[in-house]
């Protein structure tokens, strides 16, 4: 806490059972430490290319297909690294010459750098928004790829996946979107992210769905004179993930939280449970804020607002930092605003796990901080 953020004790009864409201890595749930617990003596400390790993890698790769209602010549694919890493294998596989990309927020922005400076595209064309909008597509006959965010997290804009063209491949940022909103697998070619938000689990993994379109362009651009580095080469990432495992040593912990946190949305009725979940507390949240008075959703347009990560503006007689730091001093944590953005206000990671109850205790709590000050 700064010098001047007053200390305040918030009174126990009013706190929510569970503490964590970050963006990710975020809340995993105690049971899938248990699972963790008890699988540990035969799978913890053994072999990654070994059946009791592959059949939990092959057990996650099957609930993602299902979660997500892949049509049967979609794959699973999955490597280390997470979604950064993703992103220069991305460069590296699945763009021929030219692609468009919409950046939104530091994350979009970041894929779109990276690939303007890869010195075997041609064109790299960006559009970009101010931070809490999204911008659209420009369709084009000469691009061969488009990419966007789903969710961007530094700024909590959700934009629905929509696909621009049906020549080329479409490359959606999901990491933090997957397994807390809807999409159609129609809609994209490459829907990728890492385990560490809806997920419930650590980050260093990535999955990517892929479309036929996308392997098919895998293959085309590996059968071309393209230098690929073998850890960034998505063949290789496609054969192991075939054999239910990954080019090198992956998180066998990762893997376990993960396949059992999508084992639990199977159980309860898949992505439409899991989703409806996110929208419910981040609900609660844009409705609380407007009422509130002192503050209000970041994102002005109702249908960009996320459901997984809400931002939230605060008037200026009410710093952000201070209602962050003082539910940090109280053991409630990550609420802060993406450190870039530089806004006065908070942001609120409701992933599947968090509970809504616990997502009323936090805005009680806030509304206690603030007759408080
Ligand atoms: C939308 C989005 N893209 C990419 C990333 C980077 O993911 P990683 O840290 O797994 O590389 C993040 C991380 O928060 C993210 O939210």
């Amino acid at each position: 806490m700064g010098k001047e953020t007053p200390q305040l004790i918030i009174p126990e009864n009013l706190k929510p059972k569970d503490l964590r409201f970050g963006s990710g890595p975020s809340k995993i749930r105690a049971t899938q430490i248990a699972a963790l617990a008890a699988a540990n003596p035969s799978y913890l400390g053994t072999s990654h290319r070994q059946k009791t790993v592959r059949d939990v890698v092959k057990s996650l790769r099957q609930g993602l297909a299902s979660l997500f209602n892949l049509p049967a010549d979609y794959e699973v694919v999955i490597g280390n690294g997470g979604t950064t890493a993703f992103w220069d294998a991305a460069i590296f596989n699945l763009i021929n010459e030219n692609a468009q990309f919409l950046s939104f927020g530091e994350f979009s922005n970041k894929f779109a750098q990276a690939a303007s400076t890869a010195p075997f595209l041609k064109q790299v064309d960006i559009i970009k928004s101010e931070p809490g909008d999204a911008p659209d597509y420009v369709p084009n006959s000469t691009f061969d790829a488009y990419a966007s965010a789903h969710n961007e997290t530094s700024t909590g804009v959700m934009k629905e996946v929509k696909r621009p063209s049906d020549l080329a491949l479409h490359l959606i940022d999901a990491t933090s979107a997957a397994g807390g909103a809807m999409v159609d697998p129609k809609e994209f070619d490459v829907y990728y992210f890492g385990p560490q938000k809806s997920f419930g689990s650590d980050g260093g993994l990535f999955v990517a769905l892929m479309s036929p379109l996308a392997i098919e362009r895998i293959a085309q651009i590996k059968a071309g004179k393209r230098w690929i580095p073998p850890f960034l080469d998505l063949s290789i990432a496609l054969e192991n993930s075939r054999l239910q495992q990954t080019y090198n040593t992956p998180a066998l912990a990762t893997i376990h939280m993960f396949e059992n946190q999508v084992s639990w949305f199977n159980q309860q009725g898949g992505l439409s449970w899991s989703s409806n979940r996110s929208k419910e507390s981040s609900d609660h949240i844009y409705t609380w804020a407007e009422k509130s008075g002192f503050a209000k959703p970041f994102v002005n347009k109702k249908e960009l607002r996320s459901t997984v990560v809400t931002t939230i503006d605060f008037i200026d007689s009410i710093s952000g930092d201070d209602i962050s730091a003082i539910l940090r001093a109280n053991s409630i944590v990550d609420t802060d605003a993406y450190r870039k953005l530089g806004k006065n206000q908070i942001r609120i990671g409701v992933f599947p796990s968090v509970e809504l109850s616990d997502v009323q205790a936090l805005t009680n709590c806030i509304d206690w901080i603030v007759e408080h000050l």
